[in-house]
């Protein structure tokens, strides 16, 4: 199994590229920009990534991003993570970037973009990978902030597909942003929201109906309802799953308790994802790796998922239709 999750080709859809910084590097670009940092070794950091839920994870995350301030610094960042796909056999990748975590600390929203997009081209270029970039919004900070870096975004259109919603769920619904969604609607950029990681189903219900998503990212709440579930196989909806995310942060008190393959079986979209993958224990083949172990996955849902994860990607018919048939090539349908 581990050898056919590594020779699959995959798309990553859920990952959050802050969230890929790994201790090693955040040493290093602290000793780069002269900031000192509140742990002596990268053992202590990793020490420190116990969390009991999401908040608890977001705290250390924006505070660690704190390391990130020239473009050279978001080229790095995002390099790193793009050979993890390499050695992953992800061939399309569609990360999120937080430009208020940064431009909160009076960074230029260019410097992240030129720094991020020149990394991403190289991977096209020279590693074969293809990306789409999301921008996402802070939940947390309010609907006005999002619509000021909204605008100062829009001069970098070219740059990104989509914008996305992120950080602490609960207390900031979907519903709190219809106004920015709309307007980047109209701006020609496609929509996206995490939903239903700690929140309930209605926020699923609600960033499908009020910001229009092509997505959801997480929504494994999606099963407390079983008519949302019926909606989502009927529309084809994709949801950006991230296992073992879902279990650092302890929305399932174990792997084996995870619901991503009951969806699967259904027939919802769901597809696999790391999320943070520096602070949850692993990339992407690590989350199929975990599925494997916990779960019993068959080869025929590896199969779909990977499936899943080409088709609810933004990719045009016939790059999907390429990867689609490796795919085949590798696992045939049974
Ligand atoms: N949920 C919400 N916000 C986030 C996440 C997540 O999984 N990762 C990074 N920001
Ligand atoms: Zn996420």
């Amino acid at each position: 199994m581990q050898q056919l999750i590594n020779a699959i080709p995959k798309a990553e859809l859920h990952l959050h590229l802050e969230g890929s910084l790994e201790p090693e590097l955040m040493f290093e670009l602290a000793k780069r920009n002269q900031i000192e940092l509140p742990f002596k070794s990268v053992e202590e950091i990793r020490a420190a990534y116990e969390f009991s839920n999401l908040q608890d994870f977001l705290d250390i995350y924006y505070q660690a991003a704190d390391v990130l301030r020239t473009e050279a610094d978001f080229y790095d960042l995002t390099w790193a993570y793009l050979l993890r796909c390499q050695a992953d056999g992800v061939v399309h990748t569609e990360p999120f970037f937080d430009p208020q975590t940064h431009t909160e600390r009076g960074i230029d929203i260019g410097t992240v973009i030129k720094g991020i997009t020149r990394a991403l081209k190289d991977g096209e270029l020279q590693l074969g990978i293809s990306s789409y970039l999301i921008l996402s919004f802070l939940r947390h900070l309010s609907e006005e902030e999002a619509f000021s870096t909204l605008r100062d975004a829009l001069p970098y259109k070219e740059h990104f597909i989509a914008v996305g919603l992120d950080s602490s769920e609960l207390g900031h619904p979907p519903e709190k942003f219809e106004r920015v969604f709309a307007a980047a609607r109209e701006a020609g950029l496609r929509t996206v929201a995490h939903a239903g990681e700690e929140g309930p189903a209605d926020n699923i219900w609600n960033a499908i109906s009020l910001l229009n998503v092509c997505r959801i990212d997480h929504g494994v709440a999606a099963t407390q309802d079983p008519q949302l579930v019926s909606y989502l196989v009927q529309h084809r909806t994709p949801l950006t799953v991230c296992p073992l995310s879902n279990t650092k942060l302890k929305v399932f008190a174990d792997m084996s308790e995870h619901n991503i393959l009951q969806l699967l079986d259904k027939g919802v979209r769901v597809t696999v994802n790391s999320d943070d993958p520096a602070y949850f224990g692993g990339y992407v083949n690590a989350n199929y790796q975990a599925l494997a172990d916990a779960l019993n996955m068959t080869d025929a849902q590896l199969r779909q998922l990977a499936i899943n994860s080409i088709t609810a990607s933004f990719l045009p018919g016939e790059q999907q239709a390429r990867h689609l048939a490796k795919i085949d090539s590798l696992i045939s349908p049974t």
